[in-house]
């Protein structure tokens, strides 16, 4: 088909709307099959610095410059020739053509090879490259052929430039629009953060004057009700503590560090949740091993709480609660593939439920504070467990599916 008016304008217009590399080597692709007896185009980009060489996938819908193989130019005596010379290079038989470079000509069977410069501003940008392979044999370009790959060419060299800045520029929105959802949450635990830290401190005043009250009052006068008064006292001890927790999270410290036993840690987050489960939900506890941490003893027990407590309200009234403790050591793969992971000897908590699982397109958002999907939920138990685990330069990372339940494992730097 010879080259008309109409697919010059054409090709411009398709080019016009191309967003990507990838819609680049289509648009040109079918082009050329369009107007030449060549099935199969490419093009090949030259680097700013004028040695190397970048050939991006020839149909690829995924084409990007990131995944596109660099080579130096200097090993292809064809692609300096284009690359100085600036008109387009026609090579017969690419077998015994002596400028080819022999290794790639055996890997992809060239044959017939035929280069047309890309030209922008006076300087060679590329070659847009088609030609025959394998059993199509020799097949040399006719001057239509020529002449339609020459305009190609000519109208490629725009479009690329305007691509990459287009791609240049979605890549800086997209990394603006992740800093931005950053600092909004970041934003929304400093105000939490502000208002727990003035109820917490209410809280504890008031809860200093319960705690003397209650010292005030005669023990040898309550016989059996002794042990229900030691029980108030414990209990408010804790509220004490928990009321300290909010104001830290308010003020962005933690308390005293100290070497904390997890197992240990774990066994007493049982206890003290045991009373608020359902007879019918059994809480497993297993351990490979006695990992510590270097950490905060208060914290890392509230941090605990709060994952047995989520696993408590997943399950309902039946179901089974498992927490692991032991050690893992990730190597920068398996790094990868923990959310904020990074590689290192971890201490390992997992907090596992066979509840309904959390859906994955909300897996990320639980982490954000006042998510909730509980009518009295405040949606900040996950946030103050990032915190924590953040503050003990940890991460904290979620499975699940609908059949197998969630896990949150918390990994923290092992001493
Ligand atoms: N183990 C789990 N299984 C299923 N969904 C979970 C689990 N843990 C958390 N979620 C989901 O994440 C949401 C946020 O949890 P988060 O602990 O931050 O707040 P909350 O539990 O709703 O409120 P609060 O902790 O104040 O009681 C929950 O409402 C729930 O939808
Ligand atoms: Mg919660």
């Amino acid at each position: 088909m010879a080259l008309s008016v109409e697919a010059v304008l054409k090709h411009s217009s398709d080019l016009q709307q191309a967003r990507s590399l990838g819609d680049l080597m289509r648009v040109t692709g079918a082009a050329v099959k369009a107007l030449t007896r060549y099935r199969v185009a490419w093009v090949a980009w030259f680097d700013d610095d004028g040695k190397h060489v970048r050939i991006p996938a020839m149909t690829g819908a995924h084409a990007s410059w990131e995944s596109t193989p660099v080579i130096p130019r200097s090993a292809d005596a064809m692609l300096e020739e284009i690359a100085t010379g600036g008109h387009p290079v026609v090579v017969t038989d690419a077998r015994i053509d002596p400028r080819t470079n022999k290794e790639q000509v055996a890997r992809f069977g060239n044959r017939t090879l035929v280069n047309i410069p890309i030209i922008l501003g006076g300087r060679v940008h590329g070659a847009l490259g088609t030609g025959s392979f394998g059993d199509e044999g020799v097949v040399e370009p006719t001057t239509e052929e020529l002449e339609a790959l020459v305009v190609f060419g000519s109208q490629l060299a725009p479009a690329f430039d305007r691509v990459k800045a287009l791609e240049a520029q979605e890549r800086a929105e997209k990394q603006n629009r992740d800093l931005q959802g950053h600092l909004e949450s970041l934003q929304r635990v400093e105000l939490m953060g502000v208002l727990a830290a003035g109820v917490a401190h209410d809280l504890n005043n008031l809860l200093a004057v319960v705690l003397m009250s209650l010292d005030s009052i005669d023990r040898s006068k309550l016989g059996d009700d002794a042990d229900a008064l030691a029980d108030a006292t414990k209990a408010i001890d804790r509220m004490r503590d928990v009321a300290q927790q909010l104001l830290q999270l308010g003020r962005r410290e933690s308390g005293p560090r100290a070497t904390v036993d997890l197992v240990q840690k774990v066994a007493t987050t049982i206890e003290l949740v045991k009373p608020s489960l359902p007879p019918a939900v059994t809480v497993v506890q297993q351990h490979e091993g006695t990992p510590s941490v270097d950490g905060d003893a208060v914290q890392l027990e509230q941090a605990l709480a709060n994952l047995v407590i989520n696993a408590r309200d997943a399950v309902g009234v039946q179901g089974r609660i498992t927490l692991q403790v032991d050690e893992a050591v990730l190597d920068p793969v398996s790094a990868s593939k923990v959310r904020g992971g990074r590689a290192g000897r971890f201490a390992r908590v997992r907090v596992s439920d066979d509840g309904p699982g959390i859906p994955l397109a909300l897996q990320e958002r639980v982490f954000d504070p006042l998510y909730t999907t509980k009518p009295t939920g405040t949606g900040l138990g996950l946030a103050v467990v990032s915190r924590i685990v953040e503050q003990h330069h940890g991460f904290l990372s979620v499975d699940s599916s609908p059949d197998a339940g969630t896990c949150f494992s918390m990994y923290l730097p092992a001493t």
